[in-house]
C-alpha cells in the first residue's frame, strides 16, 4: 500500500517544489515505485520533470473536478520508476469550482484511493496557500513533510501549518502524521543556522530530519533541464543530500512497518 506524502507549507520559496521532486526522484532510482502529483497551479514540478506548460494536456484539475481518472493522466519520466501527474494554470480556478461540488476537500483522496496499491510512495507538491487544494492533499495524505529554512521568526510560520494539519486530523483525516520537518538552503557555516536549529531540535526533537539539505546551486540549475537533481549532477551536494533524505525517510517507513 503506497505511502501518500505532502510536501506542504504555506510560505512560498521554501523549497517544496524541489523537495518534492529529488525526493520523489530519489526513491524511483532506489528502484521504488513512485508517483508524484503537481498540485500547484504554477505548474513548477511539471516543467521541472520535463512537462512545461501545455493548456492542451489534462492535469490535477481535470482529477479534481472529475472529468479525468488518474491513470489517464499519469505521465512517465526520465526515471523508469517515477510517474508524474502534471499539474496547469486552470487549477487556480479549482479552488473556487470546488466549493460547490460534493466531497470537495475528498476528490484527491478518492482518486488517489484508487490507485495507491500500484506505488510505494505518492508525493504531493502543494501550492503555497492553505488553500482548499492544500486541503485536497492533506486530506488525501498519510504524513506531511515541511520544508522549512533555518531562519528567525521560521517557527511562528510553521505553527500556523502545524495547527492546520491537527485540524485535518481532527475533521477530515484522523492519521494524518507529521512525516517531519527538513531544513532547505542549509548553510552551516552560520551561527544563525546552527541557534535556529538548536532552537528547531528542541521543538521537533525527532520530528526534524537528521538529514538537512545544503544551499547548492544544481538543485536550482536542474529544473531548467527537466531533471531531478540526480539525473543532472549526481555527486552535486544537492542530489546527495536528497538521496540521504529518502533513505532517512525509507527506513523509517520500515521501522514503523516493522513494529
Ligand atoms: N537547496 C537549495 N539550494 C539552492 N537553491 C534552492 C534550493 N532549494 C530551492 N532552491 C531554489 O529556490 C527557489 C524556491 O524553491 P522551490 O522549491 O520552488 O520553493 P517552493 O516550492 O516552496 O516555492 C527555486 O528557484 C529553487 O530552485
Ligand atoms: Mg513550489
Amino acid at each position: 500500500m503506497g505511502r501518500v506524502i505532502a510536501v506542504a507549507n504555506q510560505k512560498g520559496g521554501v523549497g517544496k517544489t524541489t523537495t518534492a521532486i529529488n525526493l520523489a526522484a530519489s526513491f524511483a532510482a532506489a528502484e521504488v515505485p513512485t508517483l508524484l502529483i503537481d498540485c500547484d497551479p504554477q505548474s513548477n514540478s511539471s516543467s521541472g520533470l520535463g512537462y512545461p506548460k501545455d493548456p492542451q494536456r489534462f492535469s490535477t484539475y481535470h482529477l479534481l473536478m472529475g472529468d479525468a481518472q488518474l491513470d489517464q493522466i499519469t505521465l512517465t519520466t526520465a526515471l523508469d520508476q517515477l510517474w508524474i501527474v502534471p499539474s496547469s494554470k486552470e487549477l487556480t480556478g479549482a479552488n473556487i469550482e470546488l466549493v460547490t461540488l460534493d466531497r470537495r476537500e475528498f476528490r484527491l483522496r478518492d482518486a488517489v484511493d484508487r490507485i495507491r496499491n500500484r506505488y510505494q510512495f505518492i508525493v504531493l507538491d502543494c501550492p503555497p496557500a492553505l488553500d482548499l487544494l492544500t486541503l485536497n492533499a492533506l486530506v488525501a495524505a498519510d504524513s506531511v513533510i515541511v520544508p522549512m529554512q533555518a531562519e528567525y521568526f521560521a517557527l511562528e510560520g510553521v505553527s500556523e501549518l502545524l495547527d492546520t494539519v491537527e485540524r485535518v486530523k481532527q475533521t477530515f483525516n484522523p492519521g494524518l502524521a507529521v512525516e517531519g520537518v527538513v531544513l532547505t538552503m542549509y548553510d552551516d557555516r552560520t551561527n544563525l543556522a546552527q541557534q535556529v536549529t538548536d532552537e528547531l531540535r528542541n521543538y521537533f526533537g525527532d520530528r526534524l530530519f537528521t538529514t538537512s539539505i545544503p544551499r547548492n546551486v544544481r538543485l536550482a540549475e536542474a529544473p531548467s533541464h527537466g531533471k531531478p537533481a540526480l539525473l543532472y549532477d549526481v555527486r552535486s551536494r544537492g542530489a546527495e543530500a536528497y538521496i540521504k533524505l529518502a533513505k532517512e525517510i525509507m527506513d523509517r517507513v520500515m521501522l514503523r512497518a516493522s513494529a
